[in-house]
């Protein structure tokens, strides 16, 4: 997968001698900003209007060019569009209110994941705030959108894994599926409880409350992912009777004292993308252990890239302590050169501590 990304938002420029235009700079990245999108595709740029409902009112296609970096993309600023504010998309599938993820694999698209920005206003030559959204098909008339930073940060921006995973979401509802029978093995207690670790956005956690009733959804990170989180989840309709909240939570810290009681035990824990830095690996494990100690009936999720050789720590560090492998599911990323180069493996694992 490749996502569009502003280099610089939208924004009027007024250059000497020429129109008024809204103008900005886009590429297209893999989520850890370390390759470019290596294939020639035809994108939709689309003007929002945010006047009363949402419409698309000026639209133009650009072309992007395996080997490029940047793409600028402009638009003549007409009388009529001045006192207007907008928001301006940029994606392979013309006008779409959302990326389909199954779909994304198709040739027109490549596994490129569109991009809306924030809101702005050629009249008061504001330019889009740093802030972009992405939005995604969960399942029939289910569609989830999160806001990420457009900036470095590791915790404010979405990554391969959560994406995936959270696409996938919907399986759980289906009794029998692969999904459901590796998370979700034994009758389903009155109110599901399920912890998320380095949530990041919290795009899983979301999709999680959003699509799964009953459920009480807690997401956890370092604090500096607590400002995007909890926008987020303020953006997010919940199931019926379902909770979604945030609490801090560093894996080279203790539990936090409300998670060390077995009263209310845990039934799933999720991470996704959390594996990539070998160094944070032994912390994590420990935290799963400490968890699995107060639920140990908790099935344990781990959604993962795998970029380097070193993250295979992890497993010898699972299997140390103490945690059984019990099934793998496989999810080729859209967008591949050869189908299944780039995988997200989903490993569940059950805590077996031995008497
Ligand atoms: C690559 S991001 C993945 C984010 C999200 N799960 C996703 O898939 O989009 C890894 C996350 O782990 C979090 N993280 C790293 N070290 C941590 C620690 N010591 N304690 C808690 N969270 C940590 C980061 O803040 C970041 O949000």
């Amino acid at each position: 997968m490749r996502y569009v990304r502003f280099l610089k938002p939208p924004r009027l420029v007024v250059d000497k001698g020429s129109k008024p235009q809204i103008s900005c700079l886009i590429t297209i990245t893999s989520d850890l900003g370390d390759s470019f999108l290596p294939y020639d595709v035809e994108l939709a740029a689309e003007l929002l209007s945010l006047h009363q409902t949402e419409e698309i009112v000026v639209w133009r296609t650009v072309q992007w060019k395996a080997g490029m970096r940047s793409l600028p993309i402009t638009f003549p600023l007409t009388k009529n569009l001045k006192a207007q504010k907008f928001r301006l998309r940029v994606g392979g599938e013309p006008k779409s209110t959302y990326d389909d993820y199954g779909k994304m694999s198709g040739e027109a698209t490549c596994g490129v994941v569109s991009v809306w920005s924030q809101e702005f206003s050629p009249s008061e030559a504001t330019a889009a705030a740093k802030l972009v959204d992405r939005c995604f098909n969960l399942m029939d008339g289910h569609v989830i959108c999160i806001s990420e930073e457009t900036g470095e940060s590791i915790a404010r921006h979405l990554w391969d894994a959560g994406i995936t995973l959270s696409c996938h979401i919907s399986e759980l509802l289906k009794g029998g599926s692969p999904l459901a029978e590796a998370l979700l093995p034994t009758s389903r207690p009155n109110q599901l409880r399920i912890l998320e670790l380095g949530t990041g956005c919290g795009m899983v956690g979301m999709t999680l409350a959003h699509l799964i009733a009953d459920t009480n959804v807690l997401l956890t990170d370092l604090p500096e992912a607590q400002e995007i989180v909890e926008h987020n989840i303020s953006q997010t309709k919940l199931a019926k009777g379902s909770t979604l909240k945030f609490q801090t939570l560093d894996w080279d810290e203790d539990l936090p004292q409300d998670l060390r009681s077995s009263r209310s035990p845990l039934h799933l824990v999720v991470a996704a993308d959390c594996t990539y830095n070998a160094d944070s690996s032994p912390a994590l494990v420990q935290t799963l252990k400490r968890l699995c100690n107060v639920s140990p009936q908790a099935r344990v999720a781990i959604a993962m890239k795998m970029r380097h050789s070193s993250e295979e720590v992890f497993f010898d560090l699972m299997a140390g302590a103490e945690f059984i492998k019990l099934t793998t599911l496989e999810y080729p990323l859209p967008g591949d050169v050869e189908i299944g180069e780039e995988t997200v493996f989903l490993h569940v694992y059950q805590y077996k501590p031995s008497i």
